[in-house]
C-alpha cells in the first residue's frame, strides 16, 4: 500500500498506430515507460500506466480497404496483436484503452467545446490533392513525384530523400497517387482550423519555465516555432475519413491527431471508471497548495510538437492539467543504420520473442538510455555481449554458484561478516533510484553492475566451491558465504526490478518472497529457506541472432503482411457504396446452361497498340496457350498504357462469333469491370498460377 505521502504519477507511453505491428523501434519506447512505472511502483509511489490504440486516420482506412475488411475489424485484430507483443515483453498497462471509443468520443466533445466557447475554432476553405480514382484527398505521404529541387524521381509529397528539400506535395513534379496510381487534382474542401496563435504567450511561458521540457526541447520549439506567429492548425478532414464526425459540422471528421492525445484521457477516464477514482483527481486543475497529481508523457521525437505545443495548448484551452514532463527519446537504429526490410533489420516485436528472451532487449535498452534524445543504436553482436557477460556472467551467476549449498541449509541465522558488501551496495540505493527518476537508466546499469563486480570477487575468493570439498568442518564457512553470496544477489535483483520483472519474481520464489519494495535493498536476508535452484537465463548464442534475422527477411518478402511503406495492392476507393449495382441492375435469371454456352478462357496479352483513329481502341494479340492466339479490340485505350499490359493474364470470351470492325477482324472480347462509383475499366487477372487456356467455370 502506498503511503499517504506518496506522489500520484500518470504515465503514458504515445499511442501505437493500428496500422502496424509493433517493432523493435516503438519498443525502445514502451519498455523504457514500463521500466520507469515499474520503479515507481516499487519505491512505493502510486503510478498508473495508461495507453491505447491510436486506431483513426487514412492509412488504417486504406489498409482495411486493401485488405478487404472494415476498420472496425482491422482494429480490433491489430488491438489483440498489440496486447500479445507487449505482454510477451512483461509490459504492463494499468489500462490499455483505444481511441475508437465511447470515452473518447465524449471527451473529444468536451474539449472541441472548450475551443470553441474560448472563439479558437475557424473555418476556411483549403486546396488539396484529390485522389479521383480512390475518391480520397490525400495525406502528403500518399503523393509521389519529382523533387521539385534537385528532381529526384518518386519522393514523397513532403520531402526529398535525396536532397532534403521540404514542399508541398503540389509542387512535385509528375505527382501519383500511391493509392491508386492517378494523378491527383487539386481540389477545394473547407476544414476546421484551431488559432493556437491565440495561447503563443501561454506557449512561451510553458515551453520555458514550467519544467515539463529539457532545456534543448524547449530551444528547439523557441527556435523553430515560438519565433513566429503559430500557423492554424488543421483539425478536420472531409469525408470519407476513419474517425469521429464533428458534432457541429457534419460531414467533417476530426483529424486523427485532434483525437489521439485525448486518449490519454479517455483511457484515465476509463480506469477511473473500474477503479473507483475521480478523473478529476487526475487531470483536474487543483487550487494552489493543494498535492497535483503528477503526468509524465513518454514520446519519441518525431512527435515533439504535437505534444509540446498543440496538446498543451488543447489542455490549457480545455482548463485542464498541464503534463508535468515530457520524456522525449531517440530512434532505434538496427547495426548503424534505419531499421530496414531487406537487411532483415526490421525487427518485429513477435518475431524476436520466437528466437531471444524479452529480459535480454529490456536490460539492453535500459543499458543504451539514459535519458536524452539521442537515437539509440541496437548493435546486434554488442546486445549477445552485453546480456552474457552482465546477466549471464555477472547477476545470474552469482546465484548459480551459491544457491545450491543452500536448499538443505537455508540462510544462516545471522548475518555473516562480508566486510561490508551489502551495506555498501544499500548504500547505492539514492545514487541508483535518482538515475531512474531521471530516466537514466544506463547510469544505474553501470552503478549496479558495479555491485555484481564487487560481489563476484567476493566469491572469486571465498571459493565455495573449495569449501564444498573440504569436508564437514567447512560447512559453517560455506554456509556464511553463500548466504553472503545470495544476499548480495537478491539485492541486485531488487534494484533490476524494474527492468528485469521476471528475473525479481524468479528470485523471489528462490530465496525470501516476492520482491515488492526497494526498501528490500536495505536489509539483508536471514534464517530463510532457499528454494531448488533453477536456471534463471539462458546466454544469448550468435545463433539465434542469426535466426532472427532470416525469420525478418523471410517475412519481409512474404505477402502475409502488406508493408505499409508500400502501395495497397488493389486501388482503395470510398466506403463501398452500392452505387455501382444501383446504377446497373442485376440482369434476369440464367440458368447454368445458359452460362455454359459463354466459353471465358485465360489469355496472356503478347501485344498491345493504340488503334489510331478510335477513341478508346487498343488492338491487342492474346495468347490462349501453344500457339493459339486471336486478335481482339478492346476499349480500354486511356486506361491502360499498351506497354504495361504486354505479359499479363486476362480474362477472354474465347467463343464470341468474330465480329468484322473498321480497323480489323476482332476475334474475341477482354472482360472488364465498369459502372457507377468510380471512372475507369479494370481488368480481371487470376490469381498467379493460372495459365492461358484455362477455362472459368
Ligand atoms: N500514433 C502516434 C502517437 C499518438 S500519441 C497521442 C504515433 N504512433 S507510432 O506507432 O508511429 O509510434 C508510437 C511511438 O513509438 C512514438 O512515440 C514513436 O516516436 C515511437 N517510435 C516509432 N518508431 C520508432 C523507432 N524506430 N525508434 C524509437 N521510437 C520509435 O506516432
Ligand atoms: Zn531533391
Amino acid at each position: 500500500m502506498p503511503a499517504p505521502s506518496a506522489r500520484r504519477i500518470l504515465v503514458t507511453s504515445a499511442l501505437p498506430y493500428a496500422n502496424g505491428h509493433i517493432h523493435l523501434g516503438h519498443l525502445v519506447e514502451y519498455i523504457q515507460t514500463d521500466i520507469f512505472v515499474r520503479f515507481q511502483k516499487l519505491r512505493g509511489n502510486r503510478a498508473i500506466y495508461l495507453c491505447a490504440d491510436d486506431t483513426h486516420g487514412t492509412a488504417i482506412m486504406i489498409r482495411a480497404q486493401a485488405e478487404g475488411r472494415s476498420e472496425q475489424e482491422l482494429i480490433a485484430a491489430m488491438r489483440e496483436a498489440h496486447l500479445a507483443d507487449f505482454a510477451g515483453f512483461q509490459i504492463e498497462f494499468d489500462h490499455y484503452g483505444s481511441t475508437n471509443s465511447d470515452a473518447n468520443r465524449r471527451l473529444c466533445g468536451e474539449i472541441w467545446q472548450a475551443l470553441r466557447d474560448r472563439g479558437l475554432v475557424v473555418s476556411r476553405p483549403i486546396e488539396q490533392l484529390f485522389d479521383p480514382l480512390a475518391g480520397v484527398f490525400l495525406a502528403d505521404r500518399f503523393v509521389r513525384g519529382g523533387c521539385p529541387k534537385c528532381g529526384a524521381a518518386d519522393q514523397y509529397g513532403d520531402s526529398c530523400e535525396r536532397c532534403g528539400a521540404t514542399y508541398g506535395p503540389a509542387d512535385l513534379a509528375h505527382p501519383k497517387s500511391t493509392l491508386s496510381g492517378a494523378t491527383p487534382e487539386v481540389r477545394s474542401a473547407e476544414h476546421l482550423f484551431v488559432t493556437i496563435e491565440a495561447l503563443h504567450g501561454f506557449l512561451d511561458t510553458w515551453t520555458k519555465s514550467s519544467g515539463a521540457l529539457e532545456a534543448p526541447v524547449a530551444n528547439y520549439l523557441a527556435g523553430h516555432f515560438l519565433c513566429d506567429p503559430l500557423r492554424d492548425w488543421d483539425v478536420s478532414r472531409p469525408a470519407p475519413y476513419f474517425g469521429f464526425e464533428i458534432p457541429d459540422a457534419p460531414g467533417h471528421y476530426w483529424y486523427v491527431w485532434f483525437d489521439a492525445p485525448i486518449g490519454y484521457l479517455a483511457a484515465t477516464a476509463e480506469w477511473c471508471a473500474t477503479h473507483g477514482e475521480a478523473f478529476d483527481a487526475w487531470w483536474r486543475r487543483t487550487a494552489a497548495g493543494a498535492p497535483a497529481a503528477e503526468i509524465h508523457h513518454f514520446i519519441g521525437k518525431d512527435i515533439t510538437y504535437f505534444h509540446t505545443l498543440f496538446w498543451p495548448a488543447m489542455l490549457e484551452a480545455a482548463n485542464l492539467a498541464l503534463p508535468t514532463k515530457v520524456r522525449i527519446h531517440g530512434f532505434l537504429t538496427v547495426d548503424g543504420q534505419k531499421m530496414s526490410k531487406s537487411r532483415g533489420t526490421f525487427l518485429l516485436a513477435r518475431t524476436y520473442l520466437a528466437h531471444l528472451d524479452p529480459a535480454a532487449l529490456r536490460y539492453y535498452y535500459a543499458a543504451k538510455l539514459s535519458g536524452g534524445i539521442d537515437d539509440i543504436d541496437l548493435n546486434l553482436e554488442e546486445f549477445a555481449a552485453k546480456v552474457n557477460s552482465d546477466l549471464v556472467g555477472k547477476v545470474v551467476n552469482l546465484a548459480s554458484r551459491t544457491a545450491r549449498w543452500l536448499e538443505h541449509t537455508g540462510l544462516t541465522p545471522e548475518y555473516p561478516d562480508d566486510g561490508g558488501l551489502f551495506a555498501r551496495a544499500a548504500a547505492d540505493s539514492a545514487e541508483i533510484a535518482a538515475a531512474y527518476e531521471a530516466c537514466d537508466f544506463a547510469r544505474a546499469m553501470r552503478a549496479i553492475m558495479l555491485a555484481a563486480d564487487r560481489a563476484n570477487a567476493y566469491v572469486d575468493a571465498e571459493q565455495p566451491w573449495k569449501l564444498a570439498k573440504a569436508g564437514p568442518e567447512a560447512a559453517r564457512k560455506l554456509q556464511d558465504v553463500a548466504t553472503v553470496a545470495l544476499n548480495l544477489f537478491r539485492q541486485i535483483a531488487v534494484y533490476l526490478a524494474p527492468v528485469l520483472p521476471k528475473l525479481a519474481a524468479d528470485v523471489g520464489a528462490l530465496v525470501g518472497g516476492p520482491i515488492r519494495s526497494w526498501d528490500e535493498s536495505q536489509t539483508p536476508l536471514i534464517g530463510r529457506p532457499v528454494g531448488p535452484f533453477s536456471p534463471l537465463m539462458q546466454r544469448v548464442d550468435a545463433k539465434q541472432i542469426e535466426a532472427l534475422l532470416a525469420a525478418s527477411r523471410a517475412e519481409a518478402v512474404s505477402t502475409g503482411e502488406p508493408a505499409m511503406d508500400q502501395t495497397p495492392s488493389s486501388p482503395a476507393t470510398g466506403a463501398d457504396s452500392g452505387a455501382a449495382l444501383a446504377a446497373e441492375p442485376l440482369a434476369p435469371t440464367c440458368t447454368i446452361d445458359d452460362f455454359a454456352k459463354v466459353d471465358l478462357r485465360v489469355a496472356r496479352i503478347v501485344t498491345a497498340e493504340e488503334v489510331p483513329e478510335a477513341k478508346k481502341l487498343l488492338k491487342l494479340t492474346v495468347s490462349l496457350g501453344g500457339d493459339s492466339t486471336r486478335t481482339v479490340f478492346a476499349g480500354i485505350k486511356g486506361f491502360h498504357e499498351p506497354a504495361a499490359l504486354v505479359g499479363r493474364l486476362v480474362v477472354v470470351v474465347a467463343n464470341l462469333a468474330p465480329r468484322q470492325m473498321k480497323f480489323g477482324l476482332s476475334e474475341g472480347m477482354v472482360v472488364a469491370a465498369s459502372g457507377a462509383g468510380a471512372e475507369g475499366v479494370y481488368l480481371l487477372s487470376p490469381d498467379s498460377g493460372a495459365l492461358p487456356g484455362m477455362r472459368l467455370h
